[in-house]
């Protein structure tokens, strides 16, 4: 089996991608959310899965469902190979699988299982069982998250085969960074209550990101010695030009690009015997710490609410003791006007 990166993974598909470049966009305007993922993006997903071959794709985060069809659609293609969609969010349910229905089969559901639900008490063997070759979108953000997933579902992967995808991570080599902090404050993370414009994003070396994981994944990396790479150095240092212009004739820009903003790496780059190092998760106390900063931050939500009416009340108290002093400069003027017209 070759190993699998974005640019080999586009290049040894191009035909299979231009074949289903009509279907990826009818699902992709059914989606209708590009905010979460663009066209392009989904090729490079589509091509990662058509090349990697998983038997099982865990889609963590499927929001609006843009890579929950990229991946089922894949997962048709491939035959051999399902997806679990793990999401909290009822928008795939409520507004976006009857539109996908109307694109494709009903057999094209066979394939994909979506559950609503709290990711992080996800019982990880039941969910791998005997799958040999697994797919993981990593697109449901924060540090519990990443303790989920480094600590409670890779530990499971470490003697199969697995390929990690990690959304919302561009590479500041290949897009352009505004190293300013325009006047923004440091970036202190996405929890709730918290005023994300008055932050700058993070850069951690030429990785540009907003979400706290990215500091979990290169704390592993980092000690695993395992390699953390970006889908854009993958497509601009693989690709010669012949090819890329190939691709570019045979796919149109919608459908192919050079940057991708999302990284991956892979447990298998270690070699059989080799210790992996991974965190300790335990998914009770991750929620119990998860509710104690709920209340925290609905306090803090509180005093900030409060902080705003007293400044309202003060601006107030500021207008009332100014018409105060109008209405007493009036009444003293109105008094000498009298005085004068009693003369
Ligand atoms: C960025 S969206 C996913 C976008 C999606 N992959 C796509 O391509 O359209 C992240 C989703 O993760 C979900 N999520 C975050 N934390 C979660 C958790 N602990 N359990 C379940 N879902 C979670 C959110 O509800 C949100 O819908």
């Amino acid at each position: 089996m070759r190993t699998t990166t974005p640019a080999m993974a586009v290049w040894n598909n191009r035909e299979k991608i231009a074949a289903s470049r009509s279907r990826l966009q009818a699902l992709y305007e059914a989606v209708d959310w590009a905010n979460d993922l663009d066209l392009y993006q989904w090729t490079q997903w589509f091509a990662i899965a058509l090349e990697f071959q998983p038997d099982l794709i865990v889609e963590l985060g499927r929001g609006m469902g843009n890579s929950t069809c990229v991946f089922t659609e894949a997962a048709n293609q491939l035959g051999d190979c399902r997806v679990v969609s793990l999401c909290l969010s009822p928008d795939w349910d409520a507004t976006v699988k009857h539109r996908v229905a109307q694109v494709v089969p009903d057999s094209w559901f066979q394939k994909l299982e979506t559950r609503t639900e709290e990711i992080l008490t996800t019982d990880v063997q039941a969910l791998i069982g005997d799958s040999q070759r697994v797919l993981v979108l990593w697109d449901a953000h924060g540090f519990d998250m990443a303790e989920f997933v480094l600590g409670g579902l890779l530990p499971t992967l470490e003697h199969r085969h697995s390929f990690v995808v990690m959304h919302d991570i561009s590479d500041g080599r290949y897009s352009r960074i505004n190293p300013s902090y325009q006047g923004k404050r440091l970036w202190r993370g996405t929890r709730e209550g918290f005023n994300r414009e008055g932050h700058s994003r993070l850069y951690l070396n030429y990785l540009d990101t907003a979400v706290e994981q990215t500091i979990a994944i290169v704390d592993f990396i980092s000690r695993n010695g395992l390699t953390l790479e970006s889908a854009d150095h993958s497509l601009q240092t693989e690709l010669s030009s012949e090819r890329i212009s190939e691709l570019q004739n045979s796919l149109e820009a919608k459908f192919f690009r050079l940057d991708g903003h999302w990284f991956y790496f892979s447990l298998n780059e270690k070699t059989k015997g080799e210790e992996i190092y991974f965190p300790n998760f335990q998914s009770e106390i991750v929620i119990q710490e998860r509710q104690a900063r709920s209340h925290v931050d609905n306090d803090h939500a509180q005093v900030e609410q409060l902080q705003g009416e007293v400044n309202h009340l003060k601006t107030l108290l500021a207008q009332a003791q100014a018409d105060t002093g109008m209405a007493n400069l009036l009444k003293k003027a109105w008094r000498k006007y009298k005085a004068f017209r009693s003369r």
